[in-house]
């Protein structure tokens, strides 16, 4: 069976190719991504929680190839335990439930300011909830929690896109390839002058306590600091944005669960829950193998790629019953969209805790939104591994 994750119609709509794929030949070899692909929940499970044969050190390497900001080391997502455990012990204590409650007031204040932003540049009361709202919205949070400088979040959310978009890089043109280049230089640039600002005047930030914080006795060096800080940045932008756009970008098949959710605050979460389930943000990840294994019964050679496919995960009949359905009852316990093992998501809790207040936010000020177009219509970014609609014009009425 050929599978290509750079086909177009698949990064359109990827869920077919996933049932035929989990049906058909459930670990495959792509010809054009080089490696095995793996679509089935259980294979997917083993691949991410057995770092010892599945590796995660050519991650950012072949997301990112040439394009890496800081090459020099390698960022947490991208180590084997245990050197990601050094990185990750820092880094994850900023990321701690009681930490960022600290934050709901001024992450309140961001949706409020958003909302206003999104009425005010409206033409006949419809804005693009993809630009208006969801992109300049998690880049808001993380640039407070960084201590970046919030004036310039379009600018950041152009370089993480254009960044991102190097996992496409082998079919991209000589124009394309250079906004790419341009991004990963800007970002590199501007953190490599935030690091000696900090560093010389240290404030009351992330980046700062990143600077002074010492693990085992030890100091992580300014480029440790840049790749961490360019690290939460990616993970913390697009992410988040295509969560809250992909909900909306869904609303017309499934309109009774957003009636429910708006007239049951307490089903939020599990609007949100049941969302990552569906139709997951991040759709791919990949491993390296360490040595030989037999996977479902396909043996992959030792040092090859193998991408697991994370939205074929949670629309595995298998594990979650009807996957087509979304269902705001559904238990939701197990789905892959924040990985598995290790490397599971160090911004989960953020993400959920940030989307919640945002969707509250707008059942608050909107009576109405809906978006104008029906799901199938929705035209998504070309990625076989981000997923997120590229513009969702949303037609509303104030409350
Ligand atoms: C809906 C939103 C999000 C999704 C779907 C998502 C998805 C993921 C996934 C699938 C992984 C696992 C990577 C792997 O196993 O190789 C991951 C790791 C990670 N995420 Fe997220 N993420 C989200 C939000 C965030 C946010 C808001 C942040 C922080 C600001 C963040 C920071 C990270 C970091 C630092 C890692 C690496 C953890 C490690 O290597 O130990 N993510 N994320």
């Amino acid at each position: 069976m050929q599978f290509d994750p750079m086909n177009a119609d698949f990064q359109q709509n990827p869920y077919p190719f996933y049932d035929e794929l989990r049906a058909k030949q459930p670990v495959v070899w792509s010809e054009s991504m080089q490696g095995f692909c793996v679509a089935a929940y259980d294979d997917i499970m083993t691949v991410l929680t057995d770092s010892d044969n599945y590796s995660s050190s050519k991650f950012w390497p072949i997301l990112l190839g040439e394009y890496d900001p800081a090459p020099e080391v390698q960022p947490m997502i991208s180590l084997d335990p245990p050197d990601h455990l050094r990185t990750r012990t820092l880094a994850q204590k900023a990321f701690l439930p009681r930490e960022l409650k600290k934050l709901e007031i001024k992450i309140q204040q961001i949706s409020d300011d958003l909302v206003d932003h999104a009425i005010s540049v409206s033409k006949d009361n419809t804005f693009d909830m993809a630009w208006d709202f969801a992109a300049l919205f998690p880049v808001s949070v993380i640039a407070e929690m960084l201590g970046i400088d919030k004036s310039l979040r379009l600018d950041f959310k152009h370089w993480v896109d254009n960044l991102l978009a190097a996992s496409n890089r082998a079919i991209y043109d000589d124009a394309r390839l250079a906004e790419i280049k341009h991004a990963s230089d800007s970002l590199r640039a501007y953190f490599s002058k935030l690091v000696d600002e900090r560093t010389e005047n240290p404030g009351d930030d992330m980046i700062s306590s990143f600077i002074q914080a010492e693990v085992n006795g030890e100091r992580l060096s300014k480029i440790e600091v840049i790749n961490l800080a360019i690290l939460l940045l990616i993970g913390g932008t697009e992410t988040t944005t295509n969560l809250l756009g992909g909900l909306l970008a869904g609303y017309h098949d499934h309109p009774e669960a957003f009636a429910a959710a708006r007239a049951d605050r307490s089903l939020v979460p599990q609007l949100l829950e049941e969302q990552l389930r569906w139709q997951p943000p991040v759709q791919s990840l990949f491993r390296h193998t360490t040595r030989e294994v037999v996977l479902n019964g396909v043996t992959i050679p030792e040092n090859t790629m193998v991408m697991t496919l994370l939205g074929s995960a949670n629309r595995d009949p298998e594990k979650f019953p009807d996957p087509t359905v979304f269902d705001l009852k559904r238990d939701v316990r197990g789905y892959c969209t924040f990985g598995q093992g290790p490397h599971f998501c160090m911004g989960s809790f953020l993400s959920k805790f940030e989307a919640a207040i945002a969707v509250n936010k707008l059942f608050d000020r909107f009576k109405v939104l809906e978006p104008l177009q029906q799901p199938e219509e929705v035209r998504w970014i070309d990625s076989y591994f981000a997923r997120g609609p590229i513009t969702l014009p949303v037609r509303y009425e104030l409350a």
